[in-house]
């Protein structure tokens, strides 16, 4: 379970997890290619590393790229990508002055070759930093990270190196890509849409729930803050009293 640091005057989670929807739709309304919608979601992305390492968060985790997310036009994806490393060879310097550490969810192996190789450069780079941990989910799904927790322990119950008895949450946890990172506290979708769509499904067990009809391209540090604002209000008492 997290963390979150609560005092009587704030509450500040300590993982915000967001689900970055609407970039289609932006693109629609301003008559402009979809590439273009992706793009400004980028710069929507920029801010708000900028704004959660300023605001001290510890984790901000970001659905980039979904296991679904391949149903889509070659073209599309190819443009998604073409934004993932120019984001990661072009802002990784300030991400790096910003003490900000990359991390990736899920299995990125399958993803162009010179992605791959921009994406392995900033975790190289970054490894040491202390503040904010920056996690990417890049051909993420909660169902694929469950199913591989599974395999993993089955494995090592095939090996004689685990006892089926022994598997409790918190080893099923540390199964998983989000190893090392605490449940997210506070979950952000944009768009308006109402749904998890297969985002971190084992993780979000207690996590809290903040939707807005804002399209992700026009996601600022105002709306960052309005997210922690009603954060802060909620009572979270993990099924007890
Ligand atoms: C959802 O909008 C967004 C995505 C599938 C891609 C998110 C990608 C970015 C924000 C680009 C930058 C990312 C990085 C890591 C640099 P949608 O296309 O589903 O919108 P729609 O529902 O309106 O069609």
């Amino acid at each position: 379970m997290s963390n979150s640091s609560c005092n009587e005057i704030s509450c500040m989670p300590e993982h915000v997890a967001v689900i970055m929807d609407g970039n289609g739709r932006w693109a629609s309304a301003k008559g402009v290619p979809k590439f273009a919608g992706h793009k400004a979601g980028m710069e929507a992305l920029k801010k708000t590393v900028r704004k959660s390492g300023e605001l001290g968060l510890k984790y901000l985790t970001v659905y980039a790229f979904s296991t679904e997310n391949w149903k889509r036009s070659e073209e599309e994806i190819g443009g998604i990508f073409k934004i993932l490393i120019y984001y990661m060879q072009r802002e990784i310097q300030e991400i790096h002055a910003r003490n900000v550490k990359v991390n990736i969810l899920g299995d990125y192996s399958v993803i162009p070759e010179n992605a791959v190789a921009a994406v392995d450069k900033a975790i190289e780079l970054t490894k040491n930093n202390t503040g904010l941990n920056f996690n990417i989910a890049l051909n993420y799904g909660g169902r694929d990270d469950i199913r591989r927790g599974v395999v993993k322990l089955a494995e090592q119950i095939e090996k004689g190196e685990l006892k089926s008895g022994d598997i409790t949450e918190e080893l099923i946890s540390k199964s998983l890509y989000t190893a090392d990172v605490p449940d997210p506290d506070l979950i952000i979708r944009t768009s308006g849409e109402l749904r998890l769509s297969n985002f971190l499904l084992w993780q979000s067990a207690y996590s809290e729930f903040y939707f807005t009809d804002q399209l992700w391209p026009d996601f600022d540090e105002e709306s960052l803050v309005k997210a922690l604002e009603s954060f802060e209000k909620r009572k979270r008492n993990y099924g007890g009293r």
